[in-house]
């Protein structure tokens, strides 16, 4: 079974997309079979990078529309990631999940389902906490929590760590804490570095090493539909993400992913060709198999 990771935090534009996309993105990169769940009406993720679906093809539907998983997933830029999308429609389950029996474990049937398939499934969750993100933490093993580095940061994770707390003990639900993540972090700003040192002296074993620059090329590489590592890998953002999945793949050495993935879900046919069309008009140059891929940007990973 894959390792679940929800990306979580209730206070918005902290970056929690920008690490499940450039997570999700070094995490294939490094070897691992992984999919990526956008799980906020909002869809970023899934405009940030640039995949596309039919109306009635996403998380939405398959957790709620009868649609099978396998027409839902699709193929990303990158070989070993595959995306479940969401569009706004997710924004109505709200309302119709709240009258069905266990409306808090929909998201957890979904990612039962496709779990032999991944090694890693990370979720992406709305700045709230409600009923879908409910069902984003039930369905995950461990949850991740972007920090910005500003003032009022640290209330904010004190409060999630205690939400924690009561999925343990009042859902029965053993989630880890993976660690918290700082982000946006200038070493320039004495405010920056103030955050990153208390939130390290108040959570001493719970903030992960790396901490995750501003960096021009992280919030660029959306409007180019793509993760940093296909838009700038030498950036210093890009480095700090791929240091963030060493550092995840080296957690929880005992729920290690397995070592036997079966074939791919099958796709819709169709759709594949769609995204093949689009991917050429985009980028001309695009390595066509995976040994350009590394040929060409492993040279920054060893
Ligand atoms: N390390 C970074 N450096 C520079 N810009 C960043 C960085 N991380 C995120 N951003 C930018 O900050 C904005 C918010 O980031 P993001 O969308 O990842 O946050 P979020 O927590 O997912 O937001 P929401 O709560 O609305 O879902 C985006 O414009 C993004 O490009
Ligand atoms: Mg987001």
């Amino acid at each position: 079974m894959a390792r679940s990771i929800a990306i979580c935090n209730q206070k918005g534009g902290v970056g929690k997309t920008t690490t499940a996309m450039n997570l999700a993105a070094y995490l294939a990169i490094l070897g691992n079979r992984t999919l990526l769940i956008d799980f906020d009406p909002q869809a970023n993720a899934t405009s940030g990078l640039g995949v596309k679906c039919g109306e009635d093809e996403t998380i939405y539907h398959a957790i709620l529309g009868g649609v099978t998983p396998d027409k839902v997933i699709k193929r990303t830029y990158l070989s070993n990631l595959d995306m479940a999308p969401a569009s706004q429609d997710l924004a109505g389950a709200l309302v119709e999940l709240v009258n069905l029996q266990g409306r808090e474990y929909f998201l957890r049937n979904f990612v039962a389902h496709v779990s032999p398939y991944y090694q890693f499934i990370l979720i992406d969750l709305a700045p709230s906490l409600n009923l879908l993100t409910l069902n984003g933490l039930l369905a995950a093993d461990e949850v991740i929590i972007p920090v910005q580095c500003e003032y009022f940061s640290l209330e904010g994770l004190s409060q999630l760590l205690d939400t924690m707390q009561l999925i343990r003990t009042n859902m029965n639900h053993p989630i880890e804490i993976g660690g918290a993540l700082l982000t946006m972090y200038d070493k320039r700003e004495r405010l920056s570095r103030e955050v990153a040192r208390e939130v390290r002296r108040r959570f001493p074993t719970q903030v992960y090493d790396i901490e995750i620059p501003r960096s021009v090329s992280l919030a660029e590489a959306p409007s180019f539909q793509k993760p940093v590592v296909l838009h700038a890998p030498q950036s210093a953002g890009a480095v700090a993400y791929e240091q963030l999945a060493k550092e995840v793949m080296n957690q929880f050495p005992d729920r290690s992913a397995p070592t036997y993935i079966p074939p791919t879900i099958p796709q819709n046919e169709e759709f594949r060709e769609e995204i093949i069309q689009e991917e050429e008009r985009v980028i001309d140059d695009f390595p066509k198999t995976d040994e350009e891929f590394y040929e060409r940007y492993f040279v920054f990973y060893e």
